[in-house]
C-alpha cells in the first residue's frame, strides 16, 4: 500500500508556514514514468496550490506540447512546497524537512525516469554540490525514493528566460528524459 503523495499539512519550517497562502503539492499522471522535480513555489503556486503555473510553468508546458507530450502525461513536482519569502532559495534545511513528502511522492508515482530543474533539486537528489550548466542533459543512475531511476540533470525554465541562449540545452534535456521515459 503507497501513502498518499498528497500533503494536507506540515509545520516544519516555522519560517515558511508563516507565509505560505497553500501547500504546493504535485500535478499531473499519478503514474507518470516521468516527473520533472523543480525547486520550490514561487507567488502563483503559493496562491493557486498548484506547482508551475506561473510564467516558469507556461514555458515548462509550451515546451512539453511542442516535443509532442501532453503535460497531463507526466508529474510536475518540487523539491520544497511552501514557497520561500521573497522568493529566495529555499535553505538546506527546509529541503530536508520536505524531502520526505518528495520521496512519498516519487515513491507512489513510481517514475523510472526523473528530470530535475536547476540547481536546487539537482544538487538535492544527487546529493553533490554540482555545476548545472556544466552537466545539463547528464544521465545519472541512482537510488531516488526506494528505486533505482534515471536521473537527467536539466536547466530551470526561469533560466531560459533571462539568457535565451540556454533554450537549446533545456530543451535537450528535456528531450532526454521523454525519450528515457518512452512518451514518444
Ligand atoms: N519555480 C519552481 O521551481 N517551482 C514552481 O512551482 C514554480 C516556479
Amino acid at each position: 500500500m503507497v501513502a498518499d503523495p498528497d500533503v494536507e499539512t506540515c509545520t516544519k519550517c516555522p519560517e515558511l508556514v508563516a507565509c505560505r497562502t497553500k501547500i504546493v503539492n504535485g500535478r499531473g499522471d499519478p503514474s507518470a514514468n516521468l516527473a520533472l522535480v523543480g525547486e520550490a513555489p514561487g507567488r502563483f503556486e503559493d496562491e493557486t496550490g498548484v506547482p508551475f503555473v506561473g510564467r516558469s510553468g507556461e514555458l515548462l508546458d509550451e515546451a512539453l506540447v511542442d516535443l509532442g507530450v501532453d503535460p497531463a502525461m507526466v508529474r510536475i513536482t518540487n523539491c520544497v512546497r511552501c514557497r520561500p519569502p521573497d522568493n529566495r532559495n529555499p535553505r538546506v534545511g527546509e529541503r530536508q524537512n520536505c524531502r520526505g513528502h518528495l520521496d512519498t511522492e516519487l515513491e507512489a508515482i513510481d517514475p523510472s525516469v526523473v528530470l530535475t530543474l536547476g540547481r536546487v533539486p539537482t544538487q538535492e537528489l544527487l546529493g553533490e554540490p554540482i555545476t548545472v550548466t556544466e552537466h545539463v542533459g547528464e544521465v545519472r543512475e541512482l537510488p531516488i525514493a526506494g528505486s533505482t531511476r534515471q536521473l537527467v540533470i536539466g536547466l530551470h525554465p526561469a533560466a531560459t528566460l533571462y539568457d535565451r541562449t540556454k533554450r537549446p540545452a533545456f530543451e535537450e534535456a528535456l528531450t532526454r528524459a521523454i525519450e528515457l521515459a518512452g512518451l514518444y
